[in-house]
């Protein structure tokens, strides 16, 4: 109507969320009594969900689509054109798959994890001069290096420093206006343009030479719904939808760190731990507590009723992930970081959903999760090992900035006589 026209920019919400990061959802939805919450995002008009019922409705393909749901900004940062995340039906499923593939618990899995205990042993020797080391800047490095070897793709130590780099500034600048946002720009545009120039180098020497069974070789012979290959733009858009989550699994490292010094408790049990059992609880606690995702988006397919209310065809629907984790009727006591949710279970489907709902293979669940659980445990157990001092420093974690981190990044010494 005329007068939703004139109110527009007042009902609006672009500038609370950029302001108020990670509470401005939560505090939307407490004040809605769990939602819905009506509002809009960069004009377009869109409700807000939380709770069981909203994650199956949400992933119910025929209600929510990917085509056009993503902001340019998000894309030209964060994602990449063309990436699977903008893809629905057939086109989605088919390039998936190479993702599930790839990425799917087992050998491959197993073996990044331990690309990635070598990496961060080779890193430690390094940090035994006394020196302060910033954990998050070191993290995303050791990941850089294990998911580049892992994957096969061909860089030298200084491409994949730049890419630890490069990942970061993408991941950190997708949702913030100014220096920020052009860093991260920068940051994809180089990164895309250096990768197709690896795919179109490895299909001109041909299929027999390139690296087998890696996930460069997946991805730079996979064939699209079409049949085709993808253009080399595009293939190095998915390539780095591999590097760019693992590196970004520092931000959750970071965290990690943060809980073991706030909470020393969980070290003497995660040194005790064989199995790797309890450190796998602990990964997943940090992943229920910690802010990262805030929520995830696409558009409403057709006219649509969400708990007896109208969802008109091409509303923005936000489905609540951080609100999710922390939401009193969900969780005892949400606000208290507890492993022992975790312990001698995995948590269902559905009931963690850091990295999205529903099944991976008919959606847009994140194919990462299985490496994203396996890394980041071994990353715990490594800083659960780890002889090491915390000077103080500033390690708040700001709500307000979307992604966030302790301040400081995590500043440790590491002790240079024992090991
Ligand atoms: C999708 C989170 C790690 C690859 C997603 C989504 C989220 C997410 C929230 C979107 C779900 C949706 O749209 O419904 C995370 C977090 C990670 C992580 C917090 C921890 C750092 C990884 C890793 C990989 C990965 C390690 C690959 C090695 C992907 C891909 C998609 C995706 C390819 C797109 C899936 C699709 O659209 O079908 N992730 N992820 N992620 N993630 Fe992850």
């Amino acid at each position: 109507s005329r007068l939703d026209t004139v109110l527009a920019p007042w009902s609006d919400s672009t500038l609370a969320l950029l302001a108020r990061g990670y509470a401005w959802l939560p505090d939307r939805m407490r004040a809605t009594n769990g939602g819905p919450v009506r509002t809009r995002l960069l004009g377009r008009p869109t409700v807000a969900l939380r709770g069981p019922d909203a994650i199956g409705f949400f992933y119910d393909e025929r209600n929510v689509r990917r085509a056009s749901a993503l902001p340019g900004p998000v894309l030209d940062t964060l994602f990449g054109r063309g990436a699977v995340h903008t893809l629905d039906g057939e086109a989605h499923r088919v390039r998936k798959a190479v993702f599930l593939a790839i990425l799917k618990d087992g050998a491959g899995v197993e073996a990044l994890a331990e690309h990635v205990a070598r990496c961060w042993s080779e890193s430690v020797e390094e940090w035994r001069d006394g020196r302060s080391v910033v954990l998050f800047d070191e993290a995303a490095l050791v990941l850089a290096r294990a998911v580049c070897a892992w994957a096969g793709i061909p860089l030298s130590d200084e491409a994949v420093r730049r890419m630890a780099a490069d990942c970061t500034a993408m991941v950190d600048g997708f949702a913030a206006p100014g220096p920020r946002h052009v860093r991260a720009r920068r940051a994809r545009t180089r990164q895309e343009e250096a990768l197709a120039g690896l795919v179109g180098a490895a299909r001109e020497a041909g299929e027999l030479t390139s690296d087998k069974g890696t996930a460069f070789e997946a991805v730079v012979w996979h064939r699209d719904a079409d049949g085709g290959l993808a253009d080399p733009r595009t293939a190095a858009v998915e390539l780095l939808n591999i590097v760019r989550p693992t590196v970004a699994i520092a931000w959750f490292a970071a965290f990690a760190a943060h809980a073991l010094h706030r909470w020393p408790q969980h070290r003497e049990p995660l040194r005790k731990d064989e199995d790797g059992r309890y450190a796998r609880a602990f990964a997943h606690e940090v992943r229920r507590f910690y802010p990262f995702a805030p929520f995830v988006g696409g558009l409403a397919a057709t006219d649509l009723t969400w708990r007896g209310e109208p969802v008109a065809e091409d509303t923005l629907i936000l489905l609540d992930l951080y609100g999710y984790h922390h939401d009193p009727t969900m969780w005892i006591n949400p606000y208290r970081f507890d492993p022992g949710r975790f312990t001698g279970r995995e948590p269902g489907a559905d009931e963690l959903i850091p990295q999205g709902g529903g099944d991976p293979a008919h959606g847009h669940r994140c194919p990462g999760e299985d490496v994203t659980v396996a890394v980041l445990a071994t990353l715990v157990r490594q800083l659960a090992h780890l002889d090491h001092e915390v000077p103080a420093q500033d390690l708040s974690i700001p709500l307000s900035r979307i992604p966030t981190r302790p301040r400081s990044g995590f500043v440790l010494t590491v002790d240079g006589t024992s090991r």
